[in-house]
């Protein structure tokens, strides 16, 4: 029996982490959900970042805001390599969870994730806010309609830059590294415009002092035919694209989390199958916060169910964090490698 939650749907959010900032503005207009209380390692901290996000409720442990009746579902941010831990105990404690992305570091702990909120009748989801935005739900029904024929040939790219030496994303101990960070989002992009699982990946990197993967490249191989390849980095400037082809048409995006400063988000529609008779649409899609987006959807699949989210699913989650790890596998062998073998 799913526990009994309020409207507006109580968050409490683990980790004062830089991401929980962005969160906590972007669903502040809501009436679905409310950030209801912060909880940090230590006690000073977590009052200081709730005053600092309007918050009015504040612990100095995560095993206390786990313990808190008045919170329906958690929001973890924290360091990829804890996602797994502290969204199990959360779910053990009876609370419904969205986990940013990447949902963890392994396919295991992906399923045991799912296992885990299975059991307890809670909802349990891997946050990326591109997945809510209109541009992506307009390209995912394009793709479904057969807008542009099969999906033959998927090219997706996320890089950023990183400069601060201290990021959690150069620690290797933490799971950082370009693909857990940047590199989930391609990935996620491939296995939403696929609708499978790739068989067989290869990917090569550039690694850092650290350990961890500063750039990295994979292509990836579907059952269907289909190929795709993905790139990221933490070393390049901002760039977010891709482009998904089909037998009779294409599609560019660049899968925005958030609204861009330089106007609406478009998907670039070509249709047809020659270069002497092709029609290219810009099709406008509504600016919106992704995280508003995102939490909302989030509070409709707790209070109405699965049909309701429109983020990524469970055998989304899980295909993807076993892409991840074969990747990673791959980039460090410098050998092909079967995703879930
Ligand atoms: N969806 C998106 O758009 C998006 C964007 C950025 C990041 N993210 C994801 O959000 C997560 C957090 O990223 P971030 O940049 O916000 O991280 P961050 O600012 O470094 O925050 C991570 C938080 O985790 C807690 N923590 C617990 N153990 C820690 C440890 N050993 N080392 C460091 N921090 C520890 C800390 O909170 P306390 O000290 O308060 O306990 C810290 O504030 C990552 O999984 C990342 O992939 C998602």
């Amino acid at each position: 029996m799913p526990p009994i939650v309020s409207t507006p749907l109580r968050i409490g959010v683990l980790g004062a982490a830089n991401i929980a900032r962005g969160f906590c503005a972007g669903v502040a207009p809501s009436t679905r959900v409310k950030v209801t209380a912060i909880a940090s390692r230590q006690a000073a901290k977590a009052e200081a970042f709730a005053r600092e996000v309007g918050v009015g409720r504040w612990h100095g442990s995560y095993e206390a805001l786990l313990a808190d009746p008045a919170i329906d579902a958690i929001y973890n941010p924290l360091p990829n390599s804890m996602h797994a831990e502290w969204s199990i105990r959360a779910v053990e404690a009876g609370k419904h969870v969205l986990c940013e992305k990447p949902l963890c570091a392994t396919g295991a702990e992906a399923r045991a994730m799912f296992a885990a909120a299975e059991r307890k009748g809670v909802r349990l989801v891997e946050a990326y806010p591109y997945r809510s935005q209109p541009q992506t739900i307009r390209l995912k029904e394009l793709v479904a309609s057969g807008a542009i024929g099969r999906v033959q040939i998927v090219r997706a790219s996320f890089g950023i830059n990183i400069a601060d030496p201290k990021n959690i994303r150069w620690d290797a101990a933490l799971a950082g590294g370009s693909l857990m960070d940047a590199g989930s989002y391609p990935v996620s992009l491939v296995r939403l415009v696929t609708g499978e699982r790739p068989q067989r990946v290869h990917a090569l990197a550039r690694w850092s002092e650290s350990q961890v993967d500063r750039s990295l490249v994979a292509t990836m191989e579907f059952k269907s035919g289909a190929l795709a390849q993905i790139s990221c980095s933490f070393g390049t400037a901002y760039h977010r694209h891709a482009l998904i082809a089909g037998e009779s048409g294409a599609i560019e995006t660049t899968y925005l989390n958030h609204p861009p400063a330089g106007g609406p988000p478009v998907l670039q529609l070509w249709r047809g199958m020659r270069s002497d008779n092709i029609s290219l649409e810009t099709i406008e899609t509504t600016p919106g916060n992704g995280f508003l987006a995102e939490a909302e959807s989030f509070q409709r699949l707790v209070a109405e169910g699965p049909a309701a989210w429109n983020g990524a699913t469970p055998e989304e989650s899980i295909d993807i964090a076993l892409t991840l790890e074969a990747m990673l596998k791959s980039a460090r062998s410098g050998t092909m490698v079967e995703v879930g073998a």
